[in-house]
């Protein structure tokens, strides 16, 4: 039967990681995959995540199965860390999964269980996974207006008129912070707009929050998320602990589904729970755990803030760097844009051949559609990527 098999496309982030691993320049900078690196090229494992690390291998005494929706206490954890006080916790189902992705790819088989023809309306850009898995599960998607490459901003007036188009039980597919993969995010009253725009359609919000704390820290890299949930009747949010908490190889996420209206909440957590059992039964525990035993206890959540906050001003003093350089070398603000975007990622807005060039001549790796890792620079190759970039042309 393999023989029906055909090759299939591959995954353009992960083909470029492996492309730059097999680069044999010294001087190659890797701005691909979405990782943190520190200023020496190395994703730390962080000081509260090895703390917790210790603890758990001292104090855990089984292996046996936990819940099939996950630990009570990581999940407890992650609702208060993202949602906050935003709606009342009877609101709220919740299940952990293996990663952001996993938990996307469930918010997404939620949707489809309760309307098979579902569509779902993904921002232009959105991260090309989101895409991929749709297409994979058959799902019809629907692009809206988000990018504007000439400005380096959100074309904020023609995504409200593209969601306008939907209709009640569509999904609308919203990244939470830090949009990937462009850098380029809404302001708070824009959000409030995007609500009313769901309030009108009747569509449901999908948020995917993957980088929280990444971009204006982690209460107001929530706030857009907190808004969303509750105003509007009906959310899915998936989130994701690989970046903020650094432990990427754990695959720990977690999906919420939240309703305002409770007598639904019994259902949604068993439609969550099973969807777990279906597609790999128990979640993965490790990286759960970890999250819980930092989040559960003072001493390591302070240390855990305050690593991350040292990641996200690192991130931001890059950018700033980077836009000043440019400024600099172009003799214009035409790349300011980049100190106002947040996030881990920005999206320079060049031709792919341009990205091709800055790959073949200095061993720059940057996505295909121009996507950069800030956090792949260090104060001593951001020079090097601005000559780069003013000498290509761009
Ligand atoms: C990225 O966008 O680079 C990350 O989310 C990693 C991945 O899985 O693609």
């Amino acid at each position: 039967m393999f023989e029906a098999l055909k090759p299939l496309p591959e995954d353009k982030i992960l083909a470029l990681m492996q492309k730059f691993r097999e680069d044999p320049r010294e001087t190659k900078i890797d701005l691909g995959v979405g990782v943190y690196k520190n200023a020496s090229g190395v994703t730390p494992v962080m000081r509260a995540v090895k703390a917790a690390e210790k603890r758990i291998w001292e104090e855990e005494t089984t292996k046996s199965y936990t819940g099939l929706a996950g630990e009570p206490a990581f999940l407890d954890a992650m609702i208060s860390l993202v949602l906050g006080d935003a709606v009342a916790r009877d609101t709220v189902a919740a299940a952990a999964s293996p990663g952001g992705t996993g938990a996307v790819h469930h918010g997404f088989q939620m949707a489809r269980l309760a309307k098979p023809d579902v569509r779902v309306f993904v921002s232009d850009p959105t991260w090309p996974n989101h895409l991929s898995i749709l297409k994979f599960m058959g799902v019809e998607t629907v692009p809206y207006r988000y990018f504007d490459s000439a400005t380096g901003e959100v074309n904020f007036d023609g995504m409200i008129e593209d969601l306008g188009q939907a209709k009640t039980g569509d999904v609308i597919l919203l990244h939470g912070c830090c949009h990937n993969p462009t850098g380029a995010n809404l302001t708070l009253d824009q959000w409030q707009t995007v609500v009313e725009t769901l309030l009108k359609t009747g569509a449901v919000p999908m948020i995917d929050i993957a980088y929280q704390g990444f971009g204006d820290g982690l209460e107001e890299d929530a706030a857009a998320t907190r808004l969303v949930v509750s105003s509007v009747p009906e959310t899915i949010v998936a989130a994701s602990c690989s970046k903020n908490f650094g432990i990427y190889r754990e695959r720990t996420g977690v999906l919420m589904a939240i309703s305002h209206d409770t007598s639904k909440t019994a259902v949604n957590q068993q439609t969550l729970a099973f969807l777990n059992r279906q597609n790999f039964s128990f979640p993965p525990d490790h990286g759960a755990r970890l999250v819980s035993t930092i989040l559960g206890d003072a001493e390591l959540r302070a240390d855990w803030m305050a690593e991350l906050e040292e990641v996200r001003l690192g991130m931001l003093g890059l950018r700033e760097q980077l836009a000043g350089e440019l400024a600099r070398l172009s003799n214009s603000d035409r790349f300011a844009f980049l100190a106002r975007h947040r996030g881990m990622f920005s999206r320079l807005g060049t031709s792919p051949e341009m990205v091709e060039k800055l790959r073949a001549d200095h061993g720059i790796y940057m996505v295909g559609d121009s996507r950069m890792n800030i956090a792949g620079l260090n104060s001593q190759t951001v020079p090097i990527l601005a000559r780069a970039i003013i000498d290509a042309g761009i």
